[in-house]
Parts: structure tokens; C-alpha cells; sequence
């Protein structure tokens, strides 16, 4: 048996089957694969933020496995990290990164991030062909991640390689691998910058979670966390923004004469097409009834925010890409105590790109039909493979 997620069509347009699901029921059992397990989905907008805030849906991913039987053999810094954790650890490890990704922080890293992005788009004058997805989307989140962790350049297609293995393969060897591989390399860097001065992340990261033995474990899994988290998401972000904006060709000259208004119009473009289509594994510790839908202890739970989003209860028309409209309600980044701790810097990214973009590149065009593009086969994340254009 497979489930509502497993049609041919998911991933091309993911929003048919968000429509039809929430149109029956905003909460409610689907089948997950084909060995019998289920889960329940949640579509709504209401429904999705209540279940972000309800602390009877545990992050904690070991908890619901234990006993269970699972060959899996994931590397404990990726295991246990925050976003994989209920309070009291999570609340720790988020207290010490927190600071690290304030807004003044993440406005001190503009200047780089620019310098990177005016180097990836010098590289596109220089060719016919251009992906937006490969030369741009891809290489800049990883390119900001790893220049604040201080992964050195040698290593960073490695790195990247492993991430996106961690987040996207779906075989569970692969995936499996791809954690321990990173573990370890993180290991090996954050004991390279203990007890070394230096003004980096690892750095800081290291000050502010203290002496304790448990220091330099917790601040590799963080490390592991920030590279996973804010690499493929905002890959998407970048791709599903540049794409939204050329199917809305008005919309594309607004912010071309008034590239001022681009930073209010992210809430709009997370919301028309979310980089996270179904947030992280959840599972109910005890019963409880959500969306008029008693759940049983022990079932997954998986919040949609590609589905809410496009809620009509929560938003007009909400197949309408409208930059006037407030979006700021949207789900993109989660809710609650586990919401997107990297959305400053995702949103920074994503501004400094589409104003280089709209400057630069006032003609661009995509080079094949809308029809032609292929998506990402992953349920969690909702991305391109790749966007081609021309740039006039
Ligand atoms: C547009 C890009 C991004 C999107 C759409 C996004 C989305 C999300 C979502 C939906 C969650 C909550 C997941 C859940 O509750 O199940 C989350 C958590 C998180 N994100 Fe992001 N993210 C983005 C970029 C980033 C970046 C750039 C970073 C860091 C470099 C980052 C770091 C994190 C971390 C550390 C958490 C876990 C927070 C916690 O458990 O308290 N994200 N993100």
C-alpha cells in the first residue's frame, strides 16, 4: 500500500494533493510507504501551528525508536541534535547558538555573502547556459555555512556532498554513511579549534557552551545541524523565489524598478512556494486530539507547512502569488520552540540574491517550458534540480 505523498505527481505539484487532503481532513492517517506504517498529516494552517506548540509531540527522535527494531546506525552527533530533542537538552543547545544568528550577527555577515554571491554571477556573464540551481542556489548556502564554521575551501565539496546525502538520499545506508562521515569530520575541526584562539563560530560556540565534558560533543552536533539545516533549504528558497518571480513577470519588474521592496516580499515567496514541504520527524508521546482527530501515543505526526501555507482559511487565494499580501503568518520557518533558527540568514541570502539578480539581469528568462522543469524527488523538501535560464 502506498500513501496520498506517493502519487506520480507529488513532486512536480505537491499543492493538488495538500488541496485535496486538507479539503477532507486537515488532520488525519495516511499510509507512509509500502510496509504498513502511517503517520498522521497535518495540512491545516491552524492545526499545523497548534501541533509546532504542543509539547505531547516529541522532536525526540531516539525516544520513539528505542525498542523498536531499527539496523540504523546513525552518527550520535547527528542523532542527538536540537532539532532531534524535547527540553531540557534542546533549550540548552539552543540557548548557545542562539546568539550566533541574531539579526546585527547576521547583518555583519552581508558584506561576505554579497562578495560570494557578485562572484558566483560574475561566472554567469561568462557563458550562454545558465542553471540557476547549479550556479547559484546550490554552491552560496553551503559557500556562507562553511565559511562561518570554518571549513576550509579544499574541503568543502566534500562536505557538501555528505550534507546532501544526510538530507536527501532516502536510502538509509546512504544516509547512514553520509552521518558518520560528517560526525567525524566535525569532530576532528571543533578539537582542531579547542584551546586554539580564533574568532569563528566553532570558536564562539566553544566559549558559550562552557567546560563540561558534554561541550565539545554538543557544539560538533550543533555544527553537524547548521550545515544540514540551512544548506539544501535555502538552496530551495533561492530556486523557488528566482522561479515564482519569472512566472510573474509583473512581479519581477516591480522588484527590478524598486529592488527596496524585495526584503518585505520573502514572507510572500516562503509562503507561495515553501522550501520545507513536510517539517521534521515528530511523534506523539501520549493521546490527544488535534483538528478533531484523536491521535493514539506512539504515532508519527508530520506537520506540513508547504500545505498550510497554502491554507485558503489562513490565506486568500492562496495559489496567487500576491507581494502586496501579509504573509508574515506563514510556516515556512516552523513555530515554536524548535522554529528556523538560521530564518535571519536564510532571509539574507535570498535578499542579497534576488536584488544582485534584478539588477544584473533585468532580461532574464527561463530556457525551457515551465513543463520541462524538473523537481527534486524528495517529499520533505520542495526544490528544483535544476532551473535554466537565459539572461537577456
Ligand atoms: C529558507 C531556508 C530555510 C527554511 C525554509 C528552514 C526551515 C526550517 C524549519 C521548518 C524548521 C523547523 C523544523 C521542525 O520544527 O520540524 C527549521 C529548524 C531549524 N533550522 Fe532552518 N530553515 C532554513 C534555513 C536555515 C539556515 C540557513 C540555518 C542555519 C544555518 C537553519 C538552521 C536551523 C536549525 C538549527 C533548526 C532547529 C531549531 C531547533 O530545533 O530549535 N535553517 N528550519
Amino acid at each position: 500500500m502506498t500513501g496520498p505523498l506517493h502519487n506520480p505527481h507529488f513532486f512536480t505539484d505537491p499543492y493538488s494533493t495538500y488541496d485535496r487532503l486538507r479539503g477532507t481532513a486537515p488532520v488525519q492517517k495516511i499510509p507512509t510507504g509500502s510496509r504498513g506504517h502511517h503517520a498522521y498529516l497535518v495540512t491545516g494552517h491552524a492545526e499545523a501551528r497548534q501541533a509546532f506548540t504542543d509539547p505531547r509531540l516529541s522532536k525526540d527522535t531516539a525516544r520513539f525508536f528505542a525498542g523498536r527494531p531499527s539496523k540504523r546506525d546513525i552518527h550520535p552527533a547527528v542523532s542527538g541534535n536540537m532539532l532531534a530533542s524535547d527540553p531540557p537538552h534542546h533549550t540548552r543547545q539552543r540557548g548557545v547558538a542562539a546568539p550566533m544568528f541574531t539579526t546585527g550577527r547576521v547583518q555583519a555577515m552581508r558584506p561576505y555573502i554579497s562578495r560570494v554571491v557578485d562572484r558566483l554571477l560574475d561566472d554567469w556573464t561568462r557563458t550562454d547556459e545558465v542553471d540557476v540551481v547549479r550556479d547559484l542556489a546550490v554552491p552560496l548556502p553551503v559557500t556562507v555555512i562553511c565559511e562561518l564554521l570554518g571549513v576550509p575551501e579544499s574541503d568543502r565539496d566534500t562536505v557538501a556532498r555528505w550534507s546532501h546525502d544526510l538530507f536527501d538520499a532516502g536510502d538509509p545506508d546512504v544516509i547512514d554513511a553520509a552521518s558518520h562521515a560528517l560526525g567525524d569530520y566535525m569532530t576532528h575541526l571543533v578539537a582542531a579549534a579547542h584551546g586554539t584562539p580564533g574568532d569563528g563560530m566553532l570558536h564562539a560556540l566553544l566559549r558559550r557552551s562552557g567546560a563540561d565534558p558534554l561541550a565539545r560533543e554538543e557544539v560538533t552536533s550543533l555544527a553537524v545541524l547548521l550545515l544540514v539545516a540551512g544548506h539544501e533549504t535555502t538552496t530551495h528558497f533561492i530556486g523557488n523565489s528566482v522561479l515564482a518571480l519569472l512566472q510573474h513577470p509583473s512581479s519581477f519588474a516591480r522588484l527590478r524598478q524598486d529592488p527596496e521592496l524585495i526584503a518585505g516580499c520573502l514572507d510572500e515567496l516562503l509562503r507561495f512556494d515553501s522550501p520545507v514541504g513536510i517539517a521534521t520527524f515528530r511523534h506523539s508521546t501520549e493521546a490527544l486530539r488535534l483538528g478533531g482527530v484523536d491521535i493514539p501515543a506512539g504515532f508519527p505526526v508530520l506537520i506540513a507547512p508547504g500545505a498550510a501555507n497554502r491554507d485558503p482559511a489562513a490565506f486568500a487565494e492562496p495559489r496567487r502569488l500576491d507581494l502586496d499580501r501579509n504573509a508574515a503568518g506563514h510556516l515556512a520557518f516552523g513555530h515554536g520552540i524548535h522554529r528556523c533558527l538560521g530564518a535571519p540568514l536564510a532571509r539574507a541570502e535570498a535578499d542579497i540574491v534576488l536584488r544582485a539578480i534584478v539588477t544584473r539581469f533585468p532580461g532574464l528568462r527561463l530556457a525551457v517550458p515551465e513543463e520541462a522543469l524538473a523537481w527534486r524527488p524528495t517529499r520533505l523538501t520542495r526544490g528544483l534540480a535544476s532551473l535554466p535560464v537565459t539572461i537577456g
